[in-house]
């Protein structure tokens, strides 16, 4: 069990010590340290398990540090800084030297971000240094969205957990860059793809293999619970009876018939996209500590929210 509670003052303060903690951010909790001392970036590889090659993003207060750790915003880009910084968006960007290597794998970008909670935003300012956090989750399995689900896995390894209640968007950011003058989309996340291109026209969407992390990494399995989860059609009759006593459904709207309700989570009641990504994280939490031999999870509609919900659920999956 790790110590957790709201005090901010006490977060900086170990922060500055070279400590690693866990954050709250809008998308999904973060483990946290300085950017600035390798040690600490370290620290943070070892205790996530993560393997170096994969970079980590960088949390910063405001659009005004960005200049000290970037070398140029190009002016296409610009617009969605306005849009939705602070939100759940991550711009790669040419990195400045102040950046240590190890946080980018080595890469000349560097992946950064203005979190929109309160809380960390508190925090950020309190502190002189940008704050490298991946999802507080060991490498591969679920991205964490409340403190609990932090205290569960890292607990044991961190001194202190801030807790800022349950994450408000719940999967992590949309990570866009540059290509010569074209806006790729390397990560599905918090903002949809639609309210992208209604601000800068059509962009690129970037399937990442695992074979090749590194342009730019996003391994293919990840967010993966224990048991094992494929993706259906909650509608098909395929199942056999003995599977559904031993498995559970992860739906979007509505109850599947065949399978026993408590087995049963409903991402939203009402078909909101937004309530559904907030909800993912937990219920797929949920449903791997119940006693089940597979999941099955239903995918969305491919729009809106719906895109990295449903990226997430087939990253999740074995098949
Ligand atoms: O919402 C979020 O983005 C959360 C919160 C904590 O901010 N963070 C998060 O971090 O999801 P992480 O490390 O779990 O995922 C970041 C992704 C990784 O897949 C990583 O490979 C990619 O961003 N990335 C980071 N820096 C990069 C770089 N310099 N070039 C290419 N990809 C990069
Ligand atoms: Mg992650």
């Amino acid at each position: 069990m790790s110590d957790i509670g709201k005090d901010v003052k006490k977060a900086a303060l170990l922060l500055q010590k070279g400590e690693v903690i866990a954050v709250p951010t809008e998308t999904v909790y973060g483990l946290a340290g300085n950017a600035l001392i390798p040690e600490t970036v370290i620290k943070i590889f070892e205790i996530k398990q993560r393997p170096f090659f994969d970079p980590l993003i960088i949390h910063l207060p405001d659009k005004d540090s960005l200049a000290k750790y970037v070398l140029e915003i190009p002016v296409r880009i610009r617009p969605l800084m306005e849009a939705f910084m602070p939100g759940p968006l991550t711009l790669l960007l040419p990195k400045r030297d102040e950046i240590p290597d190890i946080v980018t794998a080595g890469s000349p970008l560097v992946a950064v971000r203005i979190p929109a909670h309160p809380l960390m935003l508190e925090l950020l300012g309190m502190v002189d240094f940008p704050i490298a956090a991946p999802s507080a989750n060991p490498f591969g399995y679920i991205s964490p969205t409340t403190a609990e689900h932090v205290d569960l896995q890292l607990g044991e390894k961190i001194p202190y957990i801030l807790d800022g209640g349950p994450c408000q968007i719940g999967v992590e950011s949309t990570i866009i860059g540059m290509e010569e003058d074209k806006i790729i989309i390397y990560r599905k996340g918090g903002i949809a793809i639609e309210d992208i291109e209604s601000i800068v026209g059509e962009v690129i969407v970037k399937a990442v293999s695992s074979s090749n992390p590194l342009a730019p990494g996003m391994l293919e399995s990840h967010y993966a619970p224990r048991i094992p989860l494929s993706i259906i059609d909650a509608s098909e009759k395929e199942i056999t009876e003995y599977d559904i006593r031993t498995s559970g459904i992860l739906c979007f709207q509505k109850y599947a018939e065949a399978f026993p309700i408590e087995h049963q989570r409903i991402l939203s009641p009402t078909g909101n996209m937004s309530e559904a990504a907030k909800n993912l994280f937990a219920m797929m939490r949920e449903l791997d500590a119940l006693p089940l031999k597979h999941i099955y999870a239903e995918l969305l509609p491919e729009s809106g929210l719906g895109r990295a919900i449903n990226d997430r659920l087939r990253r999740a999956s074995c098949a």
